[in-house]
């Protein structure tokens, strides 16, 4: 289809639904905001209140509904009740009060709209593959609601945010996902399938609700979980073949596995290892260039070694690599502390993952304390000069106020980043953060914190969160087909990711104004987004993942810009039948 073509479908739509049918399509329900001409055509009159109204006034209404309602859940389920009427508005309210809206239909608030899935549930969105029906996975994909998918994301539900185990409640994660891929990337709302895959839960509250809505069964684990898993991955190379498939929350035992076995199999990652690697890599490498150091001069201590901490690593490695260092001196710049302590050559614990990070024993002996059998972050911190500590730990406050003057004591700017969700899992307190720094520390979180005030300046804090790189790299995905339903990249890489992350170190405001956060604000992340996705689609061409279509970087970019889709209600024309 011609660029043309795409463009003039983005201001005129032609429709065939009539009257209530119309307007019970959230997809096409304009409301009080349909012409006067529209309800004429579309035997609207009488169905809706005599004034016709533009977006932007249907927009204050919105937002004046949401504010009067009492408490966090409340506003997730009116969001979530607004995308289920008319996802224009949705959208338009999302994107002009991004601040406000992202916290709330998205992490911390999201969490919350999990536990509580069973009891706020009202209409279906996305896809339940349930394990009792195994045996036609291909079945249900194929009911999927909107002919065409360009993005699938997919839970089991077991490791939701920091909250552990929601079983099918997972679901609101990847509507939540989804919903950011539309906002930031400007993915077609009708080109996003949500997925829970329902393989019971291990959650005893959840299995004693009488109105849990999953199968009440406990996990499934083992060959039939890897059996169950392959049979939906070869369902959707079989029935979306063209179709991103991201990974959502899975647990550390199942992330990398089914990352590693599935990864050179069609166009899919793993949000959690290499979206919350690139976000965090852009972060550290905006962080050093503030702070005037190289990479090859940190010192990087990570507090939890579970499948968020490797990614990161495993990126932050490769960045050391490729400024000179060899595989063994990039290691020794990698420390990693979890529940048993320092990781080091001598434990018996590591998984082979985690061996790659232990330190020789023979560097740590000596710091092994009589009363102590491990070592722990505050011995790591003392006995090396940490510039950069990273939490993914799960354990709210971990990062004390003695170890955090330790730190700052030997480094001018310490890069902290308690990046573990949600907010009260938090390993420490921005404010604590800069306080106990005299403001010098660089600090970006996992959940939103309000801008700190500290020695006469305001300092806001960045999320470091994985909304900065998946939308962007879906965008690029997609921007990489010569035409919407063609081929384009064949796979998503790390090199793809790794573009991703140092476009978004390059729009770090703080390079050019010290007061300004690490990250870009929320309300340029959509120009950002047309950047990063600039860049994974300029590299996945450049590797060969996809096909060389661009002479000149003006027809990738307009490509791009093509590719979006905006809030805005086209122009309706019937369908002459
Ligand atoms: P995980 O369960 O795979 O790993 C947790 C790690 O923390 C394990 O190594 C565990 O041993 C360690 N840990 C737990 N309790 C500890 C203790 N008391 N002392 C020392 N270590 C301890 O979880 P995953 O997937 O790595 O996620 C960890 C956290 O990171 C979660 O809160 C999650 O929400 C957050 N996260 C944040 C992202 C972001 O973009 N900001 C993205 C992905 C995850």
């Amino acid at each position: 289809m011609p660029l043309t073509e795409i463009v003039r479908r983005n201001t005129t739509r032609s429709v065939r639904f009539r009257g209530m049918d119309l307007l019970n399509n959230p997809a096409l329900n304009k409301g009080t905001a349909f012409t006067e001409a529209e309800r004429e055509t579309f035997r609207l009159h009488g169905l809706l209140p005599p004034i016709v109204e533009s977006l932007d006034e249907q927009c204050v209404r919105a937002y004046e509904a949401f504010s009067l309602k009492p408490n966090d859940l409340e506003r997730h389920i009116y969001l979530r009740q607004l995308q289920d009427t008319n996802e224009v508005l949705f959208y338009r309210v999302l994107l002009d009060y991004i601040d406000e809206m992202l916290p709330v239909v998205y992490t911390p608030v999201v969490a919350l709209g999990c536990q509580e899935f069973s009891h706020i549930y009202r209409r279906p969105r996305g896809l339940f593959i349930s394990y009792p029906l195994r045996d036609s996975i291909p079945a249900l994909l194929r009911n999927h609601p909107n002919p065409e998918v360009d993005v699938i994301v997919v839970t089991d539900g077991e490791r939701i945010l920091g909250i552990g185990d929601q079983g099918v409640g997972g679901l609101g994660i990847p509507i939540g996902k989804l919903a950011l891929y539309t906002l930031i990337g400007g993915i077609h709302p009708a080109r996003t399938l949500p997925i829970v895959l329902d393989v019971g839960t291990n959650n005893e509250d959840r299995l004693r609700d009488p109105e849990y809505l999953g199968w009440r069964h406990s996990r499934i684990n083992g060959p039939d979980y890897d059996e169950f898993i392959n049979a939906f991955v070869m369902a959707v190379k079989g029935v979306l073949p063209r179709t991103i498939l991201q990974w959502e929350d899975f647990a550390g035992t199942h992330a990398r596995p089914i990352l590693n076995r599935y990864r050179d199999q069609l166009l899919t990652f793993n949000d959690d290892i290499q979206g919350t690697a690139a976000v965090a890599l852009a972060a550290i490498l905006a962080g050093i260039r503030i702070a005037g150091t190289s990479l090859r001069e940190q010192q990087i201590v990570f507090f939890g070694a579970g499948a968020a901490s490797m990614g990161v690593a495993e990126y932050l490695r490769g960045a050391l690599i490729a400024e000179g260092l060899s595989a063994e001196e990039a290691r020794s710049h990698i420390w990693m502390v979890n529940r048993g302590g320092l990781l080091h050559s001598g434990r018996t614990d590591l998984t082979p993952e985690q061996q790659l990070y232990a330190q020789p024993w023979s560097r740590v002996a000596g710091w092994l304390r009589p009363e102590n059998d491990t070592i722990g972050l505050s011995e790591v911190i003392h006995k090396i000069h940490v510039t950069i500590l990273i939490g993914l730990s799960t354990v709210a406050n971990s990062f004390t106020e003695p170890m955090v003057r330790e730190m700052a004591r030997k480094v001018e700017r310490p890069i902290i980043f308690p990046l573990s969700n949600p907010t009260d899992h938090t390993e420490a307190h921005p404010a604590d953060l800069l306080r106990w720094t005299e403001g010098r520390a660089l600090v970006a979180t996992g959940s939103p914190f309000a801008p700190v005030s500290v020695g006469g300046r305001t300092i806001p804090v960045s999320q470091c969160n994985n909304v900065y790189i998946f939308p962007a790299v879906g965008l690029g995905v997609i921007a990489s087909r010569p035409f919407p339903d063609s081929v384009g990249a064949a796979r998503i890489t790390d090199g793809m990711m790794i573009a991703a992350a140092r476009k978004l170190a390059e729009h770090s405001p703080a390079l050019k104004d010290p007061s300004a956060p690490l990250l870009p604000v929320l309300k340029e992340i959509r120009r950002v987004a047309i950047e990063i996705a600039f860049a994974v689609a300029s590299e996945a061409q450049q590797s060969g993942v996809a096909p060389s279509l661009d002479s000149n970087s003006a027809s990738l970019r307009s490509r791009i810009l093509a590719s979006q889709w905006s809030p805005a209600y086209p122009t309706y024309l019937p369908v002459s039948i």
